[in-house]
């Protein structure tokens, strides 16, 4: 099947990349859907003994030097057809990009760097037939987004759930002249049916799983003639299992977890050194400690816990096991060798790192699966749907974007 070249899709053309997503996804489930974080023996590995191995022989740093772009690994078969088909069916293409007008600098004062870059794009984005009127900034944080588009001169309405977030965007807002409305509101309670109108034009960055997909049911019955909605945190969802959207999707032999979901937040490409840093020697330490709660416990089987507090990683790995054992309420016994244990644990943490590639070539794919459901819903609400990239990934790496528009 050709994917879509154009960001406008017709209904047939987003109908068969999903079911060509949806074949793949399925047909490869076994080598996605088990972690390497949890299990100390993955499924695929007695099916393809030759990738396994490669894997398993890779240190840290090469894994770390490969996240990014897995695709480009010299693995072993299936690795690099699995690769190439995971690029050509994860790819949407970038959404034509029109510049705004001047913004004012005073704008991005109080905004992060990066996060204002990403409204930048966002903006450049919207082009709608008819000019929107009233902005409704969704789930609106502080309300940058919105305060960047209202500069044309629309009105515009900010929902958040966060009071204080609300006051600081009421509070900037005033500062910049700009006579926005920041509404307290939990946009999953039923109230909040109340608070979309047919002229407005609603905006979602980054909204989490069903934040945005209320929107769209949302702005949908209140006859909405258009949205945008940049996705996040599919994996924010009530439900224990993914509830499709699409008929497509409902009729879809796939059936997602919350779990699964998470596999696009192991995403890291915006993360610093240090963060990276920190996150590794935690997940030594825990991949360490699975290796222990199984000795004790006789049982082969991963146990979860919540993570210990930060400052407990600056303590040394026996104080660690300790205190996590007790929030587990689990008996050590006696004597352990820890400087081993540790070690083992951060020979594990190379192995799930470096298995993990194979998973992160689905990542894509999952996501434009879960675009393009949302993506059917809307197209057999009556909108016309574009899809695309905003911004570059090293912005964010949620980075697609979903523009609807009624007829
Ligand atoms: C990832 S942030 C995005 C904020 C903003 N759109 C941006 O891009 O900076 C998600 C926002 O959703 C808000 N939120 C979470 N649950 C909500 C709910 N049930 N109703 C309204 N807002 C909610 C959070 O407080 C947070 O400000």
């Amino acid at each position: 099947m050709s994917v879509p070249e154009t960001n406008l899709a017709t209904p047939a053309q987003l109908l068969a990349h999903f079911r060509a997503l949806d074949q793949f996804l399925f047909a490869h489930q076994q080598l996605w859907r088990p972690k390497p974080f949890t299990a100390l023996q993955l499924g695929w590995e007695t099916e393809h003994p030759q990738l396994a191995r490669w894997l398993r022989a890779r240190n840290l740093e090469q894994a770390e030097a490969a996240h990014n772009q897995p695709h480009l690994l010299a693995a072993p078969a299936p690795f690099p057809e699995l690769a190439r088909q995971a690029i050509a069916l994860g790819q949407l293409g970038q959404l034509p990009r029109r510049s705004r007008a001047a913004t004012g600098t005073r704008l991005g004062v109080d905004v992060p760097g990066r996060k204002w870059q990403q409204i930048e794009a966002f903006g450049s984005c919207l082009q709608f037939h008819q000019q929107p009127a009233h902005w409704l900034d969704w789930c609106a944080g502080k309300g940058h987004l919105g305060r960047y588009l209202a500069q044309d001169g629309s009105a515009l309405s900010c929902v958040e759930r966060d009071a204080q977030l609300v006051s600081s965007g009421q509070r900037l807002s005033g500062k910049l002249g700009i006579p926005a409305r920041h509404i307290e509101l939990d946009v999953l309670q039923e109230e909040a049916a109340g608070y979309l109108e047919s002229a407005q034009t609603p905006v979602a960055l980054h909204a989490c799983g069903d934040l945005h997909v209320r929107l769209m049911q949302l702005a949908s019955a209140a006859g909405c003639r258009q949205l945008a909605i940049a996705p996040c945190c599919y994996n924010r969802i009530r439900a224990e299992h993914y509830q499709p959207l699409s008929a497509a999707a409902r009729a879809s032999a796939l059936q997602l977890e919350r779990d699964d979901l998470r596999l696009l937040q192991c995403e890291t490409v915006t993360a610093g050194q240090r963060v990276r840093k920190l996150r590794d020697l935690s997940m030594a330490r825990r991949l360490g400690f699975d290796l222990l709660q199984r000795q004790v416990r006789a049982v082969d089987e991963y146990l979860p816990a919540e993570a210990l507090a930060p400052a407990w990683l600056q303590r040394d790995f026996a104080a660690y096991c300790t205190e996590l054992a007790r929030v587990k309420q689990l008996d050590l016994g006696g004597e352990h060798d820890w400087a081993t244990l540790e070690t083992a644990g951060w020979q594990r943490l190379a192995n799930v790192r470096n298995l993990e590639l194979l998973r992160s070539l689905f990542r894509r794919p999952l996501e434009v699966w879960l675009l393009l459901d949302r993506a059917l819903f809307l197209q057999a609400e009556g909108y016309r749907v574009r899809l695309g990239s905003f911004c570059d990934t090293r912005l964010t790496p949620r980075n697609l974007l979903l523009l609807a528009e009624r007829e």
